[in-house]
């Protein structure tokens, strides 16, 4: 079987962490998975949670050896919407350079390359040169509710000199991407219910408050009209840009209309007084993720909704803390509610930002690694993207993480029509050997 043909195996499972009806088959990917890290000849735990599974797998261990934990996720994000794929998320068609499926690159396509990278050195040499923990998770699309707890569990097990990622983004092609930064994210849900039933809007309308009206003014208040987050105290402890990263941010091979371009929409926006870049990895934002109320049907209906509901994130840069934020807004949100509706906050899950400085160690050693498997200079970026575990990383194991990518710009992830380049997919299997060799060798 060819190395495409274990990705197209690996991306036929619809692996959704995030809604129930699919657990069985988030498990049957984390079975398929560990018998593929058997068949690299590594022993493999899996690992239940309260959620899904974690997938552990380790070489044989010796003393003297540099120890490296290379962390990816085998969940995805939700399909949806289904109508706008042009061939079905979980049947893998290879158009053009592409393959297209939901998680090709976030983040199947990405850990497989470095799996695939490790079984053909073992192959080669028959050994690593490194002491290696590969763990791969099922949920960290939902904000990885089970890790933390068991990396505290498994500490003693959980040793090692570096982590190294690939789920992050990479500038162009060809051009090799050591990111230092990710954001955070703190997520929740409001919902505001007025009347107990949908009111005919006739009899009843001017009589009590729609709760519609109300959350979309809510929603409003969150940005003033320079797109600056008007919530009180909400950048009390963001930490401005430096002064090396805007010098080596203008050497990157990205344009305004470029980015726009990506992103299909009529015209870039934002926050006043920052280029697109600065805005998207060195600012934080508010974003409505979904908004529903009243009637969605054809035709119109006259009525006032019972209720109406947003889901919305933030997206938290440092030093910004994801407990302080959550209390920030939902004072703000409760203080600006009238008291003509209920209004019910959901706390939903929240990831701490990560930042490291590039040039450890460690850090070099990704960064020659890079250069060799890409042949050129290494582009140094932020994220605008989340992997909240990269700081629990930290904390909890005193360990700094390496971020190298292989996401393209128009990889399409959580979106219809996600595509991994084939290129970065055995660019990844030589990245994972140098990494490898780069590290041990390290000092
Ligand atoms: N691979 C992404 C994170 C990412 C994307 C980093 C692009 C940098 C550039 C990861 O799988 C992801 O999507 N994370 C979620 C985390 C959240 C659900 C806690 C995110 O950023 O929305
Ligand atoms: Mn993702």
């Amino acid at each position: 079987m060819s190395q495409l043909d274990d990705l197209i195996e690996f991306l036929r499972f619809p692996s959704v962490s995030a809604d129930a009806q699919f657990k069985p088959q988030v498990e049957a990917c984390a079975d398929w998975l560990t018998g593929r890290l058997q068949k690299v000849g590594l022993q493999v735990q899996k690992f239940p949670t309260a959620g899904h599974p974690i997938v552990v797998a380790r070489n044989q261990h010796k003393a003297g050896r540099k120890t490296v934990l290379i962390y990816g996720h085998y969940d995805v994000q939700p399909p949806d919407p289904l109508e706008l794929w042009d061939s079905p998320p979980f049947e893998p068609v290879i158009r053009g350079d592409k393959i297209f499926a939901r998680g090709s690159t976030d983040n199947k396509g990405q850990i497989l390359a470095h799996i695939l990278g490790v079984e053909g050195a073992l192959n080669e040499k028959g050994d690593l040169p490194v002491n290696l923990i590969l763990l791969v998770e099922g949920e960290e699309e939902v904000g990885s509710p089970n890790l933390e707890g068991f990396l505290k569990e498994h500490r003693s097990a959980l040793q090692m000199d570096v982590i190294a990622i690939s789920d992050t983004a990479m500038v162009a092609p060809g051009i090799p991407t050591f990111s230092y930064c990710l954001r955070g994210v703190l997520c929740l849900e409001v919902r505001l219910r007025g009347p107990s039933a949908d009111l005919h809007s006739g009899i009843f309308g001017g009589s009590v408050t729609n709760p519609a009206t109300v959350l979309s003014r809510l929603i409003a208040k969150l940005h003033d009209e320079k797109g600056h987050i008007a919530v009180p105290g909400f950048y009390d402890r963001v930490a401005p840009l430096e002064e090396w990263e805007r010098q080596l941010w203008t050497k990157l091979p990205y344009t305004e209309e470029q980015w726009r371009a990506t992103t299909g929409a009529p015209k870039l926006g934002g926050e006043e007084g920052y280029t697109f870049l600065e805005r998207v990895w060195a600012r934080p934002t508010a974003e409505v993720n979904g908004f529903a109320s009243g009637y969605q049907g054809e035709g119109s209906k006259t009525i006032i909704p019972s209720r109406a509901m947003a889901k919305l994130s933030f997206r938290l840069v440092p030093n910004q803390d994801p407990a302080e934020v959550r209390a920030v807004i939902t004072n703000f949100l409760k203080t600006e509610c009238p008291d003509t509706v209920e209004m019910e906050i959901i706390d939903q899950h929240s990831g701490r930002p990560y930042i490291v400085k590039p040039d450890t160690v460690f850090g070099k050693a990704a960064q020659r690694a890079l250069a060799r498997t890409f042949d050129k200079p290494v582009a140094f970026i932020r994220e605008g993207g989340s992997i909240p575990i990269t700081q629990t990383f930290k904390e909890v194991l005193g360990v700094d993480t390496l971020l190298l990518g292989l996401a393209l710009p128009d990889c399409k992830a959580h979106s219809p029509n996600e595509n991994f380049a084939i290129d970065n997919f055995y660019a990844g299997i030589r990245l994972n050997r140098h990494l490898l060799e780069e590290i041990a060798s390290a000092a």
